[in-house]
């Protein structure tokens, strides 16, 4: 079940990032991941290869016209598979959590808009954009990096990218709550010691050590989070304690 991601970009060289390396250059390379790029201004009819222009209503910076961007959209549906859901990164749009990244990795194929300047015309978005999302409240030059985060986060949920198949289910906030701490040899680094819990050898220990550790730090670092999430009985005593 590969999941075909095409990205509409005018720097498709900066998905190399994702394409060659780590977790998901691994999955484009074992064929569950395909990532493609289609350029607007590849479609350009100018002698300057015009991708943008000036704002209507005046005001500073450019805005991404509508006919380069269509016609790479029109490849892009054509090089995925059918029934494609196109999507515009943009800090208007849907926060991003993992719970939306699960949605994402659940379909066939994406295609990816990725704009630049202050963002695209608004009937481009109007007419051939299907989900809005942002993976922020901070504002980027660009969404190429917030495609990338989101083909990251969903490739690590497609089965069979994960080497250890529990990898994905043990993450921090696959149960809401912030991960616990991690250690590995030595055992001593500079004064401090591994906790002994995790030389015990008693693996119920260890698993209630682990969620009585994320259950501390969300709620030292991120009560938000707590207040969301449903805990159960184990989970309420742990955090009594
Ligand atoms: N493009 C620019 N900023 C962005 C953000 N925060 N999320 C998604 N796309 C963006």
């Amino acid at each position: 079940s590969v999941v075909e991601i095409s990205v509409i970009s005018l720097f498709p060289e900066m998905f190399a990032a994702v394409r060659d390396y780590g977790v998901t250059g691994r999955a484009v390379q074992n064929g569950l991941l395909s990532i493609t790029c289609c350029n607007p201004r590849d479609f350009t009819t100018d002698r300057h290869q015009t991708v943008d222009d000036r704002p209507y209503g005046g005001g500073p910076g450019m805005v991404m016209k509508t006919e380069p961007l269509q016609q790479a959209i029109a490849l892009a549906k054509a090089s995925v598979a059918p029934g494609a859901t196109v999507i515009y990164l943009s800090p208007q749009g849907r926060p991003l959590t993992q719970a939306g990244l699960a949605e994402l990795a659940a379909k066939p194929s994406l295609i990816l808009l990725a704009g630049r300047y202050e963002g695209v015309d608004e009937r481009l978005i109007d007419s051939e954009v299907d989900e809005e999302w942002s993976i922020g409240d901070y504002v980027l030059s660009g969404g190429e990096l917030a495609a990338m985060v989101m083909i990251d986060g969903l490739s690590r949920l497609l089965p069979g990218v994960l080497g250890h198949h529990l990898s994905a289910e043990q993450d921090s906030f696959a149960e809401g709550l912030l991960d616990c701490p991690h250690y590995t040899r030595p055992e001593h680094y500079r004064d401090m010691a591994v906790p002994d819990v995790l030389l015990s050898g008693n693996h119920e220990a260890i698993r209630r050590w682990r969620l009585k550790q994320s259950l501390g730090r969300t709620w030292l670092r991120r009560r938000d989070l707590l207040e969301k999430v449903e805990l159960g009985d184990e989970q309420n005593k742990l955090l009594a304690e």
